[in-house]
């Protein structure tokens, strides 16, 4: 127990140098993207001249960089739950974007999409249709903010081109690896930790036996000389005192400092780690991959999650479900025979939990997917994409909270809501009717 605490330390230390290294790195990466901004222009809606040249004074007024962060931080808050740059979530990959459309076209859709379609704009129109009438919501953003959103996408996609251009990876594959890559990251930095510390370990012990011997030689000599008095034989004949050495108040402060630090670290890990799980990525007892599944061979969600639809809690399927299937696929294989032995010994399958909000709180699945029309998607990430699922939101009370401010309800063709919207349409004219204007951020709607 101790030693673990004690081993945690020169990890911190090297894990506080290794930060300041990944700055700097970071720094580099961003002037790197800034380079490639600059050299691309953020001039797209070249038709349109006067917004286009408000559009970009902003960034040309010497914060490139800057906006280029903000635009990070914007779009991570907005718009990551159903946008990326290169893959399809719920919304379209916002890749060459502003290529594809002009900024005097993106600042009223991103304002408010559904204003642009109901005008009957025919590109709004078409895309609106093709991602299957899904609403994309309103957002009360600044001119500056739109543009520092889309000085970012461009940054984004200059990067992937870089890698394609290296020769790695395009586009589409090197978003999907991303996680990995982040993964790969982490295990090289882990290993080049354990050699520096073994290094420096080695080093130590050299400097050691070094001082040893050339304090015995020392030793030797003066030993063989005739002049010494008796007050120099006896600091040449004196023994370490280890007493002496563990009664030093010297020694016990120091000692007492670093367990204070320790426990501080330890304090602020735990505290940290509270309600926080995103990310969480279990392994699982058969290599079951939603990629395969849901991605190559395009099954259903919910032919396995069949009650997603209907009720609270989408099931995980059981083996007879796997069976349907795999009592005539790939039936020699070492993984799906994990499942007959689990028919055989009638025990279901021990499939790790990966999302699980706290008793405490209510959630109910048919309300999202069925009633709000929602798509996986928005809530789970990219999962046809997972070969091993991950938790992809924060499932935080704000997480949840956030959304019910920004998303209109899907009232249409619900007769449940036509009053109330009436009802809302007379009090506040204009204002979307969003899940917390029906009540959706009342503690009683998610607590007992
Ligand atoms: C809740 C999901 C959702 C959020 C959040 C969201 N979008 Fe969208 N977005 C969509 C969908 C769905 C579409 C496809 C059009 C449609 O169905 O309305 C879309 C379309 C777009 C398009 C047109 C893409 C094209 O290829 O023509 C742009 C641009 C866009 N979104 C930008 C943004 C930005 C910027 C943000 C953040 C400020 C954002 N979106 C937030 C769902 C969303
Ligand atoms: C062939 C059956 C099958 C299909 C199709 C399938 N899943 Fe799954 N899903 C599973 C199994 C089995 C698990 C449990 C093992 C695991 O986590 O990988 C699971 C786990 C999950 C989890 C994590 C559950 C937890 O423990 O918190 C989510 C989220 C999920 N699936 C979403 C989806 C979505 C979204 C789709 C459609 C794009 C989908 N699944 C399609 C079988 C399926
Ligand atoms: C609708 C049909 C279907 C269902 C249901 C289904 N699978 Fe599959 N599964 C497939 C197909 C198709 C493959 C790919 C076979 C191939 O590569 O030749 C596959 C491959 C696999 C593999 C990889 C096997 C290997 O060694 O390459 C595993 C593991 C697997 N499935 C597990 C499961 C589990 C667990 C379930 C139940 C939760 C399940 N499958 C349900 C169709 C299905
Ligand atoms: C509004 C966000 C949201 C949407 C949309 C959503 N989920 Fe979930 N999902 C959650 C949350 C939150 C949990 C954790 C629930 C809990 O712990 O009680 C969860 C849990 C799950 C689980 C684990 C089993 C369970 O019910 O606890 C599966 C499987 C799952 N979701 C599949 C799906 C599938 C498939 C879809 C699309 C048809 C979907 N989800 C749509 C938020 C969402
Ligand atoms: C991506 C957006 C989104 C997220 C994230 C989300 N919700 Fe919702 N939620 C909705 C929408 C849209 C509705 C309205 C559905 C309807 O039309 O009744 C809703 C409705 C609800 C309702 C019913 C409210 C009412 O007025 O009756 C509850 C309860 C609820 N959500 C709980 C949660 C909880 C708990 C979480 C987090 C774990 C969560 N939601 C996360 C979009 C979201
Ligand atoms: C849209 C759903 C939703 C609404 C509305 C909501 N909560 Fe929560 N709340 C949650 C969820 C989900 C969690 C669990 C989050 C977690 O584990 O991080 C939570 C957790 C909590 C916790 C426990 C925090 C902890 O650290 O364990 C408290 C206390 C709480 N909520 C109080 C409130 C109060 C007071 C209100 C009304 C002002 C409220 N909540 C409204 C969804 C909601």
């Amino acid at each position: 127990m101790n030693s673990i605490r004690l081993r945690s330390l020169p990890h911190l230390l090297l894990a506080l140098f290794l930060t300041f290294a990944g700055t700097q790195q970071a720094a580099a990466q961003d002037a790197g993207a800034t380079a490639t901004v600059k050299k691309e222009g953020v001039v797209p809606g070249a038709t349109d001249g006067a917004t286009a040249a408000t559009a970009v004074a902003p960034a040309a007024g010497g914060g490139d960089a800057a906006a280029i962060a903000a635009g990070d931080a914007l779009f991570k808050t907005n718009c990551a739950q159903c946008h990326a740059v290169n893959e399809v979530i719920v919304g379209p990959a916002l890749s060459g974007i502003t290529k594809r459309r002009p900024v005097s076209w993106l600042l009223p859709w991103i304002k408010n999409s559904s204003k642009l379609v109901a005008s009957g704009d025919e590109y709004a129109v078409a895309i609106y249709n093709k991602y299957n009438k899904q609403q994309m919501p309103s957002f009360a953003l600044s001119d500056t903010e739109i543009n520092s959103i889309l000085a970012w996408v461009t940054a984004e996609e200059g990067k992937s081109a870089n890698v394609a251009g290296a020769g790695v990876t395009a586009g589409n594959a090197a978003a999907t690896d991303g996680q990995a890559d982040a993964g790969g990251a982490e295990a090289g930095a882990g290993k080049y930790v354990d050699i520096l510390l073994i290094v420096l370990v080695v080093v130590l012990i050299v400097l050691v036996v070094t001082l040893v011997i050339i304090g015995n030689l020392m030793k030797d000599v003066l030993r063989g000389r005739k002049d010494l008095d008796g007050r120099d034989v006896e600091i040449l004949e004196q023994r370490f005192d280890w007493g002496k050495m563990y009664r030093s108040p010297a020694l016990r402060g120091i000692v007492g400092v670093v367990f204070a630090l320790v426990l501080l670290y330890e304090g602020v890990q735990s505290v940290m780690a509270i309600g926080l799980t995103q990310g969480y990525q279990p392994t699982q007892p058969i290599a079951f991959s939603h990629k395969l599944h849901a991605g190559e061979h395009q099954i259903n969600c919910a032919y396995c999650h069949t009650s997603v639809y209907k009720s609270k809690s989408a099931n995980i399927p059981s083996a007879n479900i796997c069976m349907n299937c795999h009592s005539q696929i790939k039936t020699e294989s070492p993984e799906i025979k994990k499942i007959y032995r689990a028919i055989e010994r009638k025990q279901p399958i021990q499939w790790v939990r990966i999302h699980n909000l706290p008793d405490l709180a209510y959630f109910n699945h048919s309300q999202h997917t069925q009633v709000a029309g929602l798509q996986c998607q928005t809530c789970h990430g990219p999962i046809q994409n997972m070969e091993v699922v991950y938790q992809y939101s924060a499932l935080t009370m704000g997480w949840c909270i956030n959304c019910h401010r920004e998303m209109p309800v899907n009232a249409k063709d619900n007769k449940y809501y036509d009053n109330l919207v009436k009802l809302h349409n007379t009090k506040n004219a204009g204002a979307p009717f969003t899940v917390s204007s029906n009540g959706g951020t009342e503690c009683s709607k998610c607590h007992y």
